[in-house]
């Protein structure tokens, strides 16, 4: 097959490596040039395990090559960006622009898959729209299906193959030519459906996870006054058979959990989706929780140093997009505080970063908003070295509080009312 991907980001580039590795021949689109240049000289930018050496493979062998607009092929994969606006509502300004950079190209017998999170509908309407405008049937003419991304940020090369995957096609042809051109990687079950159903699957996997932390936040909220510890609580209950709560901390980030829910709640009439919107309510609130704690605490913020330990949305990878720690730096300074961040991966960070060693210094308070591994090993003795005030604040409970507490430390674990 000739397969075009549109968007060589977190999840094109390594769909398009997949791809080229296992018997196509595979052009990859990126309209950014720094992000091609890139891939040019240094194979694959991502701290993805794996990654730099299979995009350095294809690119070696030819099956796959890049460019800045897509070529005629037999499949084209849109990878695109679907953000959300400021008023909360989907952004698919990249899908329609990508989808119309291929319509020139493309033919009768022709195959466009959209992997990018959207909206229900997106793919019967916007996309078929679309092809139907420039002439095309996109019942018979083109074929046209939804497949869905689910792998998680860090483990992409290994979850991209062996997880099971839903898509779904405008017709059954479709489908079926879907789940016929990923079986050449894909490992996991292909489920097929309609694409609306598929987009929906998408959306609702992301909007459980984010209703089951905002139960988890909602906990950690009441623990103070109830005096009990909601990690312990959370830990013992999960131990019934039937009860999985997932884990509280400062916000939920990153460009899915925090995103999808807002796609169902924009596509349904008002108040439908009352338990998503109350969810997103709950999680968004929580900077807010920690940095008054943190208030509560330390007093007036103004005239005082607080080292942000953690930038990215999650531990050990480099995305901050919708971190809830841009929120905590921000409440932060408009409180009058001095901040200053660290982020052992994050490249391009939306505030700027200092060494651990700048971050920590003349602290009032430290405040680990991310759960990178190395923050749990910090040493109390270290790190009282450099700061002014010994005052942690745990949002991800990923620091042994007696072990700081046993070195004169104040400790602060997000969650626990009973210390
Ligand atoms: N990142 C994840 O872990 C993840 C997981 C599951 C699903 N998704 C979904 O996958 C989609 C893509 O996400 P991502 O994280 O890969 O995005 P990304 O921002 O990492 O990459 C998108 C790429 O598309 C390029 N681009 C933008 N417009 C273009 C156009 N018109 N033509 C060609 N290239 C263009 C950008 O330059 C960028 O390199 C989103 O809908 C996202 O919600 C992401």
């Amino acid at each position: 097959m000739k397969v075009c991907v549109i968007g060589l980001g977190y999840i094109g580039l390594p769909t398009a490596a997949m791809l080229a590795k296992n018997g196509n021949k595979v052009l990859g689109v990126d309209v950014n040039p720094a992000v091609l240049k890139s891939l040019q000289e240094n194979a694959a930018p991502s701290e993805e395990p794996g990654l730099h050496d299979l995009v350095a493979s294809v690119l070696g062998s030819g099956d796959l090559k890049l460019a800045g607009s897509p070529e005629p092929s037999d499949v084209f994969i849109l990878c695109l960006p679907t953000p959300i606006k400021k008023d909360r509502t989907p952004d698919l300004d990249y899908v329609e622009s990508g989808m119309a950079s291929i319509l020139g190209v493309l033919k009768n017998g022709d195959m466009v898959i959209l992997e990018s999170t959207v909206p229900p509908g997106t793919t019967a309407r916007l996309i078929a729209g679309m092809v139907k405008k420039k002439g095309f049937d996109p019942t018979k003419d083109i074929d046209l299906a939804f497949a869905p991304e689910r792998v998680i940020p860090g483990n992409i090369l290994k979850e991209i193959q062996d997880l099971d995957r839903v898509m779904g096609g405008l017709t059954a042809r479709a489908s079926e030519r879907a789940r016929s051109l990923y079986s050449c990687f894909v490992k996991g079950q292909i489920y097929l459906t309609d694409a609306t159903t598929a987009e929906f699957v998408k959306l609702v996997e992301n909007s459980y996870r984010d209703v089951n932390i905002a139960f988890a936040n909602e906990l950690a909220k009441m623990a103070p006054e109830l005096g009990i510890n909601v990690w312990e609580a959370i830990q013992i209950a999960n131990r019934h058979p039937r009860v999985n709560i997932h884990t509280p901390g400062p916000g939920v980030g990153g460009h899915c959990i925090a995103v999808d829910p807002y796609f169902i709640i924009d596509s349904v009439s008002p108040g439908l989706a009352r338990l998503l919107s109350t969810a997103r309510e709950v999680n968004s609130s929580m900077p807010g929780v920690v940095v008054s704690r943190l208030k509560s605490e330390m007093g007036d913020l103004s005239g005082k140093k607080v080292a942000l330990l953690g930038i990215a949305y999650k531990g050990n990878v480099g995305d901050p997009r919708e971190s809830p720690s841009l929120d905590i730096f921000r409440l932060l300074a408009a409180g009058g505080a001095a901040v200053m961040a660290h982020d052992p991966f994050v490249k391009a960070s939306p505030v700027e970063l200092h060494t651990l060693e700048e971050t920590l210094q003349d602290a009032d308070a430290t405040l680990i908003a991310t759960n990178h591994t190395a923050y749990c090993n910090i040493r109390p003795g270290d790190a009282q070295k450099l700061v002014r005030g010994r005052l942690i604040f745990d949002t991800r409970n990923v620091i042994d509080p007696a072990v700081w507490r046993g070195a004169g430390w104040k400790v602060l674990i997000l969650g626990d009312g009973k210390s």
